[in-house]
């Protein structure tokens, strides 16, 4: 099974994230995942552009970042300068979603939605040709170490046939208690893309796990 690997740094250690970026540089991961909070849309604070702009200057993978905050439109400009390679914003905080997707590719990145786990994915139906990537959330976003929800499998297939009915090979990702368990199900059902967070960086050899998460599952 081929699907693209994206570790979110958010569970890194940040005293030492250059070590930790140059490990993603010679693992087998493909993306490095960016997890921005506000504080508004998700009851936590990440990390902003002084983070992602050191990051920028030592990754070697492509930047997928997913923005937890309101107001996105605001920033698109501002990560594409950073060099982000996939924009992902919230369903949920896009009043004129068909409008931030557009000015996200109209930008030069690949434009992402994603779905709170409340959110039925057939919200979808009427902007499916607008975006590259659609970001169903296997938990309620904000914090890493979060349970599994195991009904994000189904959207996962009913995300799948949509976009089969409609001939678009556009990405899912899956984001949140990503596991050994639970990848291969995962990809099974149509996911292209498996954020991990957890499951790498609080294991005793995060660059072992990413080779497992790939290869082994
Ligand atoms: C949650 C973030 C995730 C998180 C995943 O709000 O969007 O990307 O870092 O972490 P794990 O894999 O630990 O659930
Ligand atoms: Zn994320």
């Amino acid at each position: 099974m081929d699907y693209i690997l994206a570790p979110s740094i958010l569970s890194a250690d940040f005293l030492n994230l250059g070590r930790t970026i140059e490990m993603l540089n010679r693992s087998a991961s493909d993306w490095l995942h960016l997890d921005i909070m506000d504080g508004v849309f998700v009851p936590n604070i990440s990390f902003g552009f002084p983070v992602v702009k050191q990051v920028a200057t030592a990754t070697e993978k492509p930047m997928d970042a997913h923005l937890m905050i309101v107001e996105p439109d605001k920033f698109i400009t501002r990560f594409r300068d950073l060099g982000i390679y996939s924009l992902t914003v919230q369903y949920e905080a896009c009043t004129h979603l068909n409008r931030t997707l557009n000015a996200i590719r109209e930008a030069g990145m690949k434009a992402g939605v994603a779905l709170n786990p409340h959110t039925p994915i057939e919200v979808l139906t009427d902007v499916l040709d607008d975006f590259d990537m659609a970001l169903v959330m296997s938990v309620n976003p904000g914090f890493g170490g979060q349970k599994f929800i195991p009904r994000t499998i189904d959207k996962v297939r009913r995300l799948r046939k949509m976009l089969d009915d409609r001939g678009l090979k556009t990405l899912i990702e899956v984001d949140g208690g990503v596991n050994l368990d639970n990848a291969r199900q995962l990809v099974a059902a149509g996911v292209n893309a498996l954020v991990v967070g957890n499951t790498v960086f609080k294991s005793p050899n995060p660059e072992a796990m990413i080779k497992s998460l790939k290869y082994d599952i």
